[in-house]
């Protein structure tokens, strides 16, 4: 498939390349040199969902390349507004674009959207289906971070928490990481919020370590990766909303960190973390902590969606080539 849907669809080698090829990609994502290595090429960027992250980051990247975008954020700006289907809007934009950008509220619409192009389609969160790009850039993310601090990845723990039920980027990332060797993975979720149990058979089939735990008031100080998420509240069916309220016994803060994590341990969050006070994700009480790797997380967005773009419109052997300094 020339599509980016699913994680289900990458094999270990095929993201050890792309991650190989994001590192390639770090110049220009650091604005230290210029390419223009997808001249005349047009991304159609279309956003149904709210996004700032991958919406931007998809822009900026295939704009680094070289290449120009179409935006379409909302229903309202699109003749989905009409009733027109995902079948016809994939026809018609596939004649006006080269590479396709999809995020949409219902989980396997992006799928049925690039069934009907030959253009290359990358699923920019399908509700609470998959992400698979986030996946990617979180897992370069753990890949650097561990580089930074000299640890191997082979029997790394890692802690996912928050919302694991709606939370699409860690059903792309547990997918991901049940690709490489083997390690302990451990899950705390709210009541009624937990992973999704065919995930969690495929992670152990695959012959890692898998644990669900209640709570946070545990020791987590082997812990090397936290890695938690927000309520998905708009995923709520109304009864669920009315009954559902969370203590701050799933927030991930200064006193979680210092009480139960190592020195070492690092936090990420795929972002936007609730900043209202009735939240509780990730506390700003972290803000400036070493540890805290979730804006080194946004930045690896945009070498790997470059790559992504690199190879998918099969360019990557041509980038190097057309480097150039920048001028500005
Ligand atoms: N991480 C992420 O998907 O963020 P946005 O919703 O802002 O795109």
């Amino acid at each position: 498939s020339p599509h980016l849907l699913s994680v289900d669809s990458l094999s270990r080698d095929r993201v050890d390349h792309l991650l190989r090829v994001a590192a390639r990609m770090e110049p220009i994502a650091q604005r230290r040199q210029v390419t223009r290595v997808l001249e005349g090429a047009v991304l159609g960027n279309l956003f149904f969902e709210a996004s700032t992250r991958t919406r931007v980051s998809f822009h900026a990247a295939f704009s680094r390349l070289g290449g120009s975008v179409c935006d379409t954020t909302g229903f309202t700006f699109s003749s989905m507004a009409k009733g027109e289907s995902l079948y016809d809007t994939s026809r018609v934009m596939s004649g006006y674009c080269d590479a396709i950008v999809m995020r949409h509220p219902d989980q396997g619409s992006v799928a049925e959207f690039a069934a009907a192009t030959h253009v290359p389609v990358i699923n920019g969160g399908d509700g609470p289906g998959e992400h698979p790009s986030q996946a990617l850039l979180d897992f370069y993310t753990i890949d650097k971070e561990f580089a930074r601090l000299g640890k191997p990845l082979a029997g790394a723990h890692v802690l996912l928490t928050g919302d694991l039920k709606y939370g699409r980027t860690v059903h792309s990332l547990i997918k991901l990481l049940s690709l490489y060797d083997p390690l302990r993975i451990t899950l705390v979720a709210p009541p009624g919020l937990e992973m999704p149990s065919h995930l969690i058979d495929l992670v152990a089939s695959r012959g890692h370590r898998v644990e669900q735990r209640e709570s946070l008031a545990d020791d987590y100080a082997d812990v090397d990766v936290v890695y938690t998420t927000r309520i998905q509240k708009e995923r709520f069916t109304a009864e669920m909303s009315e009954g559902f309220s969370l203590s701050r016994d799933f927030s991930v803060d200064r006193t979680f960190m210092d009480k139960r994590c190592g020195r070492d341990t690092i936090v990420m969050h795929p972002l936007p973390r609730d900043s209202r006070a009735e939240a509780n994700d990730l506390d700003v009480d972290l803000n400036g902590d070493p540890r805290l790797a979730i804006f080194r997380q946004t930045d690896n967005g945009i070498p790997v969606r470059m790559a992504i773009f690199a190879t998918l419109l099969q360019v990557e052997d041509l980038i190097e080539k057309d480097l150039r300094p920048v001028r500005w």
